[in-house]
């Protein structure tokens, strides 16, 4: 009744901001994201009769304030009648900071327990129950480029193109670390009750994730760099005029931003893109990593950056 699991974090390039329902945690708009290689959360989970609670430890801490959302996660993937779980989960990047640690969190949680509990659920039923936990999780099921679309009252992922057809490296300059100061639940009901822009936001999604799409398609780095700049900015336009505002970011947040400005004004191939968080991400073609790497790591602020290349979705690995 144990198994472990490995996912990695996800970034959008085209952002989920908005939820069409609270209750099932569904999302308000699709979005299209890249898996990373290097990043990763290893989750163990172990049901056990004898056991008298849950337990979850985080990077060999006891960590009480995410357990009722992991519990949660467990009646979901195996049943409400289930045994108690012993879980514990380790990270090798600074979590709550922007990085997508729910995603490669809730992924590899619900791979582990499905495991653990011999439930056999299919890859888009994992999906869906890792995407009640934190909507970007779904996509971490899957490597590579990953849209998730609202598909009535359910969501659909599709992989546009696994990671190795177009093999892109992620710079991760990281700017600021500890946790967030709005999480992204509490955030996103911020900017759809009180942003003027987020009914603006919705109604263009499609067009962006279209032209996204059709940009990984076609493998063109330029198209795919506009449009996840636009729709970066875009959500964080939404955040800053919600009330009360939600301004993520830092100053070294805007020297990176500069600093991937002055390397495309070079014609390096390179564009940024920002969560709900103060680190920037930026995505390059191979061939300007190093480069980006050493810009941003020169950028007056900047604490570390982490490069990554793609890589595969969850999957269970062998911790014996
Ligand atoms: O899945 P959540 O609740 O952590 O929200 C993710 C929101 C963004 O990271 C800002 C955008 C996205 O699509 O990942």
């Amino acid at each position: 009744m144990r198994a472990t699991a490995r996912a990695q974090p996800n970034i959008a390039l085209i952002k989920y901001w908005g939820k069409r329902d609270t209750e099932q945690n569904l999302p308000a708009v699709g979005s299209i994201s890249i898996t990373l290689a290097d990043l990763f959360t290893t989750m163990r989970v172990e049901f056990d009769d004898s056991l008298p609670a849950d337990s979850l430890v985080v990077n060999d801490r006891q960590n009480d304030a995410m357990l009722p959302r992991v519990s949660r996660c467990l009646d979901a993937v195996v049943g409400g009648d289930r045994s108690r779980a012993a879980v514990s989960s380790a990270s090798n990047f600074p979590i709550a900071a922007g990085l997508a640690s729910s995603a490669s969190a809730f992924a590899a949680l619900v791979v582990a327990a499905d495991a653990a509990a011999e439930k056999q659920h299919s890859r888009e039923q994992l999906a869906g129950l890792a995407g009640m936990a934190s909507g970007s999780a779904a996509r971490s099921i899957y490597g590579g480029f990953v849209e998730l679309a609202n598909d009535g009252d359910s969501i659909r992922l599709a992989r546009l193109r696994p990671a190795a057809e177009w093999p892109l490296n992620v710079v991760v300059a990281i700017t600021a670390t500890g946790p967030k100061a709005v999480g992204s639940t509490q955030a996103m009901e911020t900017s759809r009750e009180t942003s003027p822009f987020y009914p603006r936001w919705v109604e263009q999604q499609q067009a962006d994730l279209d032209a996204a799409r059709a940009a990984i398609s076609d493998k063109e780095f330029a198209r795919l760099a506009t449009v996840a700049e636009h729709n970066c900015l875009k959500m964080h336009s939404v955040m800053w005029a919600s009330r009360p505002p939600m301004v993520y970011w830092n100053a070294t947040t805007l020297e990176c931003m500069d600093a991937v400005r002055q390397l495309q004004a070079d014609g390096v191939p390179v564009f940024f893109t920002i969560d709900a968080g103060p680190q920037l991400k930026a995505v390059c073609e191979p061939t300007a990593v190093d480069i980006v790497r050493e810009r941003l790591a020169a950028a007056p602020g900047v604490e570390a950056v982490m490069v990554t290349g793609l890589g595969a979705g969850a999957r269970l690995i062998d911790d014996d």
